[in-house]
């Protein structure tokens, strides 16, 4: 039978946690890769992409087939010019969308931008690559949080809950995101619709290109800026290894199946926060919070100081506590949902320690003698 030839992609949000590592899984696979990219601070976006591929140990055949295509989601077109805009036409089977703001402490207006509008901008040049007869999927990158967390239930795959309550405004604008894809797919564009859960690092190295709210939230507790915390170890955070995410969206990409259809990439059992605390608890000099029982817990346990870090971790952490009930039907036809183990959990916590996200005299210890590579 005649090899297939992998098809061009195009993909924004590249040099982000999860676009990151599938710009890096298509070049892997022989695909050539345009990247929308912009500059930042004093890096060109050249030396952006460079400095990801760097870290990634990528070596110089696939690295050739990536292509940075400089512009902004939140510009008309992506902010391309006739020329460049052309060559996106011309080229892209495959277009990723994957950019967009994704700090859960963002503005109404800036998420509105980025995410809303920044969608918006990446539809309309998607249709002009519809057009020109090539393109043959649209992805887009939502999330299981657009259900909206701040109300337990069960969100379906294939559907927005039509009354959700948002926790954020990074929740709110990817539902509406995901509500103007979800009207384009009605009108003909070929979309498939990712929803990950919280994503952290490679299932084998730990490995992944930033540090989102779940890296952020053992910063705290293992260093001892809270003094108590309500004892919440019985709930679980869903989170999903990176590989297994870009895996996913590519094999979404190819079976016919998937065309219209919605996947919860999450993990099958998610991260118990009694796990996440006996890991980190094995390190006595490491000063955990005091957990208080539900019943007992008052706001007064803590000084004005710590009281401003609660109400951060209750605006970002809390929501994603939540009893949520994900269908998982299609995530699972399409592979096997990845099992969350303590195992795994100590490697996501090594890489953050060897890449200096974690204080190594505070979290030093989890990676002693384990001999990880750490890719950047
Ligand atoms: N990571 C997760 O836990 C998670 C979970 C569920 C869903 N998701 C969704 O998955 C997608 C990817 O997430 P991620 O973790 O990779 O995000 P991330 O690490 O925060 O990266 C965001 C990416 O979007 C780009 N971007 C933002 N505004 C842009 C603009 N105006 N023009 C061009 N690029 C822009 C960023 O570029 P700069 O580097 O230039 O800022 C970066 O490449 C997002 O749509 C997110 O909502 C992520």
């Amino acid at each position: 039978m005649a090899k297939r030839t992998p098809p061009t992609v195009f993909l924004t949000g590249a040099t982000g946690a999860i676009g990151s590592r599938v710009l890096e899984h298509y070049l892997q696979r022989g695909s050539e890769v345009l990247v929308l990219v912009r500059p930042r601070e004093r890096q060109s976006s050249a030396e952006r992409i460079a400095a990801l591929l760097d870290a990634a140990k990528l070596p110089a055949e696939p690295r050739r087939r990536a292509h940075v295509v400089e512009g902004s989601i939140e510009e008309p077109h992506c902010g391309l010019g006739r020329l460049e805009r052309e060559r996106v036409i011309g080229a892209a089977d495959l277009f990723i969308h994957s950019a967009a703001v994704t700090h859960l402490g963002a503005g109404a207006e800036e998420c509105h931008r980025a995410n809303v509008l920044g969608t918006e901008n990446a539809l309309e040049l998607a249709r002009l690559c519809q057009s020109s007869g090539r393109l043959r999927r649209f992805a887009y990158l939502s999330s299981y949080a657009a259900s909206g967390t701040a109300r337990s239930g069960f969100f379906a795959e294939d559907s927005l809950p039509a009354k959700p309550a948002f926790a954020n405004h990074y929740e709110r604008t990817k539902y509406q995101a995901e509500q103007r894809v979800r009207e384009e797919l009605a009108a003909g564009m070929p979309v498939v619709i990712f929803r990950p859960s919280v994503t952290v690092g490679d299932t084998k190295t730990g490995r992944i290109a930033s540090f989102n709210l779940f890296y952020q939230a053992v910063r705290i507790f293992g260093s001892g800026m809270l003094s108590h915390w309500p004892d919440l170890r019985q709930r679980k955070v869903n989170i999903v290894p990176v590989d297994y995410v870009a895996r996913a969206i590519r094999r979404g990409l190819e079976v016919a199946w998937a065309l219209g259809r919605t996947f919860h990439l999450v993990s099958r059992n998610g991260c118990l926060l009694k796990d996440l605390f006996d890991l980190v608890k094995a390190f006595p000099h490491l000063r955990i919070p005091k957990l208080v029982p539900m019943a007992q817990w008052s706001l007064h346990l803590l000084s004005h100081k710590e009281q401003a870090i609660h109400r951060a971790l209750e605006t970002y952490l809390l929501p994603y506590l939540n009893d949520l009930r994900l269908e998982t039907r299609n995530a699972e036809r399409l592979l096997a949902l990845p099992v969350i183990n303590p195992t795994f959990l100590r490697r996501v916590l090594e890489y953050a320690v060897k890449a200096g996200y974690l204080p190594a005299e505070i979290f030093g210890p989890l990676s002693r003698g384990v001999g990880t590579t750490v890719a950047g």
